[in-house]
């Protein structure tokens, strides 16, 4: 038995949380509770880590530690629960996985590309999300809207580095179009709607039907 693995990306304030939890409540109407995680934590070590990586008060952190934080607290959660989970048949919703190193770390930082999807291969041992959704947003938008409590280490970088970061998830989504949707700004409801429509055929693959108002 296998389950289905669903990653949200975009930046920040694109409505990943809130769509997330939109899918895991018709899940669970569906029958089909879903384990939900986000990165980076998702685990006691991962949580420790996203305070070192998102706490502003740390200050700059060189793009390469920055990288190997990720890819531990990646490497971590995919061990300790996302595969299990998959193994026990359940559904898996990430807010966040290996796509957002390759935007943030790889096209953000501008990191060698390729060095970055080694290091993402070697965190998640080869784990690929059955469906990836990109929730597009005008990073002028999206980070305004994002920062309750003020705005984390990454939401405080530049506005180019964030439109660096859009420009990289057209990119990962051009070069993996089965795996990787964008799904364009619109408002709440109209993407969820998108949501449901890309969500469904993956889920049935694996037996888990959303019902009439998930759509
Ligand atoms: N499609 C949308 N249009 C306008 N505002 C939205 C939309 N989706 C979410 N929001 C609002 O934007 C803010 C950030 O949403 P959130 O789901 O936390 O984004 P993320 O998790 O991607 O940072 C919240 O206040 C949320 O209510
Ligand atoms: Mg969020």
């Amino acid at each position: 038995m296998s389950g289905v693995f669903i990653t949200f990306e975009g930046g920040d304030g694109a409505g990943k949380t809130t769509q997330m939890r939109r899918l895991a409540d018709a899940l669970k109407r569906a029958g089909a509770d879903a384990v939900v995680v986000r990165e980076p934590g998702g685990t006691p070590v991962g949580e420790a880590i996203r305070g070192v990586l998102l706490g502003p008060e740390h200050g700059r952190i060189t793009p390469l530690a920055e990288l190997f934080l990720f890819a531990a607290s990646r490497a971590h959660l995919t061990e300790e629960v996302i595969r299990p989970a998959l193994a026990a048949g359940r559904v898996v919703l990430c807010d966040r996985y290996a796509d957002s190193t390759t935007a943030y770390q790889g096209y953000g930082r501008e990191l060698d590309l390729d060095f970055v999807r080694r290091v993402n291969e070697a965190a998640t041992g080869g784990l690929k999300p059955d469906l990836t959704i990109v929730l597009d947003v005008d990073p002028r938008e999206g980070v305004a809207a994002a920062s309750e409590g003020g705005p984390d280490r990454m939401e405080r970088e530049s506005a180019a580095f964030h439109e660096r970061v859009r420009a990289g998830y057209a990119a990962i989504a051009a070069a993996e179009p089965d795996r990787v949707r964008i799904v364009p700004r619109g408002s709440e409801d109209e993407v969820w709607r998108e949501v449901v429509r890309l969500a469904a055929p993956v889920l049935e693959r694996a037996g888990v039907r959303l019902g009439e108002e998930g759509a």
